[in-house]
């Protein structure tokens, strides 16, 4: 089949980037997809393997803060779109490196636009900068309500503040110069996969090694949860058919307190690892609250599922269930991924807590 669409997907080694570039290259043999990732400790090609040989799929290996890399980049491949995931995503990480944040979210997402702008000036098919985002840019939520595209930005952590910016910068880039962008900001993601300094993935890890599970203060912060495959159906539909210009917001419609999470992993956990029950959750140790921790996040996505038809299609119960299972078959992939920097990062982040 020829080859009518070039796609840069961006972050396609981390997390969510896996499972979207993985979904593109199979779905659409007509696409050629790039996957242009830095390969961060968070980026691992292990994530891809059972695509890396597909005929339209090729990786790059580079760094989006490196502007002159990016402009080559953009010259040579004249790519028609643009999926815009890498990014430094870890709110811990933001709050010891802030700076960090600011070079690879807000410069890099400034680089990947200019480029994509100096390629639609040179009259280049170029039909849709699409950029990831999250629903932390909102800020945080009392015991009520939702966020809608509508709500008013007000980022709190360093992380979210680089994702605001760089919002900020892609619809300026709509506004100023017609750059034919969409954006979507998505809650938690969990699933296969995702690198073990998150959530669900750490308290899973820490189960299966019989270690502390740390709680931030109370456990008693909210989030939503979606299941990364969920992510990457939303992703397909709003890049195909979102309308240029428009903010879908995306969630589980799926709000658990932590330590209700907690508790449930750990009885999953014990029933999977054939332990008595209330072994893991003998684990479960408070510690010191994270600095500005946002009590809730929860979205409103009325707007996806109204326009585009689309719902989360797993239950939390089958998502959590197949992350487990998937843990538990890949324990290379986790040994990999916790070897190196992982326990430096571990003792930094939590024996002074
Ligand atoms: P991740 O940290 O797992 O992956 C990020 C990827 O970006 C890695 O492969 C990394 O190597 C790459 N990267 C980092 N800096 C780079 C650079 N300078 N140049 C090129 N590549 C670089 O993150 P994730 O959880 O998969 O999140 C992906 C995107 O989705 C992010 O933009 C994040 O803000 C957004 N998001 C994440 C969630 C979530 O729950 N994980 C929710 C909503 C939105
Ligand atoms: P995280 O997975 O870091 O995602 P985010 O901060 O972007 O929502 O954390 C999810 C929730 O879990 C958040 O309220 C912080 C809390 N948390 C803990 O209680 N202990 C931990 O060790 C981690 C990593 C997070």
């Amino acid at each position: 089949m020829g080859i009518i669409k070039k796609i840069l997907i961006t972050g396609g080694a981390g997390f969510i980037g896996s499972h979207v570039v993985r979904r593109f290259v199979k779905r659409y043999p007509q696409y050629q997809i790039f996957n242009l990732d830095k390969l961060t400790y968070a980026g691992n090609l292990e994530n891809l393997k059972d695509i890396e040989h597909e005929p339209n799929y090729t990786f790059i290996k580079g760094d989006i803060v490196d502007q002159e890399f990016i402009r080559k980049l953009f010259d040579k491949y004249n790519f028609s779109g643009v999926i815009h995931l890498a990014a430094e995503s870890h709110v811990d990480r933001s709050i010891t490196n802030p700076m960090e944040f600011v070079h690879t979210n807000v410069i890099g997402t400034g680089n990947l636009l200019t480029a994509s702008r100096e390629l639609m000036d040179r009259g280049g098919e170029f039909d849709c900068f699409y950029h990831i985002s999250t629903d932390e840019v909102y800020g945080s939520l009392g015991d009520t309500g939702l966020f809608t595209e509508k709500t008013p930005y007000d980022p709190r952590s360093p992380y979210s503040a680089s994702k605001a910016s760089s919002d900020h910068l892609v619809r300026a880039f709509s506004h100023t110069y017609k750059l034919p962008v969409v954006v979507s900001n998505c809650s938690n993601n969990y699933g296969p996969n995702q690198f073990p300094e998150k959530l669900i993935p750490l308290v899973i890890n820490n189960i299966l090694n019989m270690k502390q599970i740390p709680v931030y203060g109370k456990g008693e912060n909210i989030r939503d949860w979606l299941y990364v495959e969920d992510h990457a159906a939303a992703i397909d539909l709003v890049y195909h058919s979102g309308r240029k210009g428009e903010t879908y917001n995306i969630g589980g419609n799926n709000e658990w307190k932590n330590i209700d999470l907690i508790t449930k992993l750990c009885e999953i956990m014990d029933r999977k690892l054939n332990r008595k029950p209330e072994t893991s959750g003998q684990l479960i140790t408070f510690v010191k609250d994270r600095a500005g921790h946002d009590l809730r996040y929860a979205i409103d996505s009325s707007k996806i599922s109204g326009e585009l038809g689309w719902e989360p299609a797993l239950n939390f119960e089958t998502g959590l269930a197949k992350t487990v299972e998937w843990y538990l078959n890949n324990n290379d992939w986790l040994q990999n991924v916790i070897s190196g920097d992982y326990e430096n990062y571990y003792d930094k982040q939590y024996l002074e807590r």
